[in-house]
């Protein structure tokens, strides 16, 4: 069933003819976002016909099981009319080559048809463990497959430490430049994320009162209702703060608190956002202890169905991985200082829904009565599933005798206003890949810094043995008593979506 949104009809620049390489080329990634967010481009006529896209696989004779999966894969991500038979004009510019090793002559094919056409840019996108990174990276340079023109883009995770994180940089910088390099972070394509530059920057009225003046706390909240899937060997490495706030939950804070860049442009934006990551207080292993929580999920329910554990899900038992965690961060700056941010990611919660809420201070007097404080604003960015930005403001109830007011939101529905279809992450991140753009992709230094934030709570979290507190899945995480008892915070950021609007 398609919505009824109709693609923009503003016309798109069209990028030049290019070849890209996707490394990992049959892989999960590749058919549910790379080829969708090409193809989605593609039917937006941003793309020249003359492209070429090269899947590189490491299975000989699979060319029935790829069509037929890229086939499925981009079936299933179109969310408007269209003409169907373009799936089938745009898997003819895909070309799917076994590479099963690195090495020159595994690459010779690559080679012959990337050297028909040397004026094109290419872009190598590394879809693969990180591990093989350094050996593509030398490869292409051992076959003269890098110039000026060549980009690589890289997908998470990038190491799992900040000595593994540099030890890949330096293998791919032997080959590439800084300014080549594309590190993809998909929630900063996401088009709410990219509002809040609007809404912080183009909006007087915000940006005169975003601070600890006026702000009393910042909540990130991104909430799954899916468990692990297939991917339990890659998770059990990372659970949830190296999977998800190592790199989103992060970004999106250094969103809302970095300084206004002096213009959008990459490195004004980056050395911004680094600036934010080295000041955020590194834990300790008494810090660590009232400022953290760490949670996994049990067996539970989730609209009917029974759902198995964690560790039912990754067959291991003895697993200590957390699948939920909960941070309490303080940015020690002059605009910062004592506001808390509160940083929570789970699996298996019980509905996907992610949002930012800016919970100002009271006023600071009440006129009205004597009554206590009257609740403080708040800015609610939702980014999913709903797209939406809502303030809350004190309304006063109409009729006589006296004053009642009560908060009530002003809402801006992103997709009933604009009624336009919204581009995938993966649509704009790739266009913006085309188009030398790097300002949504993480530098190596940015990617340090939250590395050194990571491992003081990882490393506060071994020394002080921190236990994980089970909660069920389906559930709004762990709660129930427990974080109530053991965090005095920890109300203020239970998991219940009535409790933070
Ligand atoms: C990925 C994580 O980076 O982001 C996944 O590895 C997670 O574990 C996913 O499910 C969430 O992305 P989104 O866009 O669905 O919120």
């Amino acid at each position: 069933m398609y919505n009824t949104f109709r693609m923009s009809n503003k016309r798109p620049k069209i990028i030049k003819p290019f070849n890209a390489v996707i490394f990992g080329g049959d892989g999960d990634l590749a058919f549910r976002k790379i080829y969708p967010a090409l193809f989605h481009r593609f039917v937006a006529k941003q793309l020249d016909l003359d492209h070429d896209i090269f899947a590189i696989t490491r299975t000989e004779n699979c060319d029935k099981k790829f069509y037929g999966n890229l086939e499925k894969f981009i079936t299933e991500s179109i969310d408007y009319e269209l003409d169907s038979s373009l799936i089938a004009v745009f898997a003819k510019k895909i070309k799917l080559l076994y590479i099963p090793v690195h090495t020159k002559t595994a690459y010779a094919k690559l080679k012959k048809y990337l050297d028909d056409t040397p004026t094109r840019q290419c872009v190598y996108y590394l879809s693969t463990p990180s591990s093989v990174f350094g050996e593509i990276s030398d490869c292409l340079k051992r076959c003269e497959l890098i110039n000026d023109l060549s980009k690589v883009v890289l997908e998470k995770p990038l190491g799992n430490s900040l000595a593994t994180s540099r030890a890949i940089h330096s293998k791919i910088a032997a080959s590439f430049t800084e300014r080549q390099i594309y590190r993809i972070d998909h929630y900063l394509g996401k088009e709410t994320v990219q509002n809040l530059m609007v809404l912080r920057f183009a909006n007087r009225l915000f940006e005169s009162s975003w601070d600890s003046e006026n702000i009393d706390n910042v909540q990130i909240t991104v909430a799954e209702n899916l468990g692990v899937e297939k991917r339990g060997d890659y998770y059990d490495q990372s659970g949830a703060l190296l999977d998800m706030v190592q790199n989103h939950l992060l970004q999106l804070l250094c969103l809302i608190a970095m300084e206004p860049p002096s213009k959008l442009e990459a490195n004004n934006v980056r050395n911004e956002k680094l600036k934010v990551l080295n000041a955020i207080r590194l834990f300790d292993e008494n810090s660590v202890k009232d400022g953290t929580v760490r949670g996994q999920y049990t067996r539970g329910n989730m609209e009917g169905e029974k759902i198995s554990s964690y560790l039912e899900d990754i067959g291991k038992y003895e697993s200590e991985t957390e699948t939920f965690v909960a941070i309490k961060a303080y940015i020690d700056n002059w605009r910062w200082k004592d506001t808390p941010f509160y940083l929570r990611t789970g699996k298996r919660m019980i509905k996907r829904y992610s949002e930012i809420v800016i919970n100002f201070k009271s006023v600071k007097h009440n006129v009205f009565d004597s009554n206590g404080d009257i609740p403080g604003n708040k800015l609610i960015i939702r980014l999913q599933p709903e797209e939406r930005i809502e303030l809350v403001q004190m309304t006063k109830l109409p009729g006589p005798g006296g004053y009642r007011y009560e908060p009530i939101s002003l809402k801006l529905d992103y997709v009933d206003f604009f009624n336009e279809r919204f581009p995938e992450a993966y649509e704009r991140l790739m266009i913006d890949i085309l188009r030398g753009e790097q300002t949504l992709f993480m530098r190596q230094d940015e990617l340090d810094a939250a590395w050194v934030w990571i491992e003081s709570i990882v490393n506060s979290w071994k020394k002080s043995k921190q236990q994980k507190i089970l909660y069920e899945a389906g559930s709004w995480g762990p709660g129930d008593g427990i974080l109530n008892k053991n965090h005095e915070w920890s109300k203020s950021i239970k998991i219940n979506e009535n409790e933070t609007l």
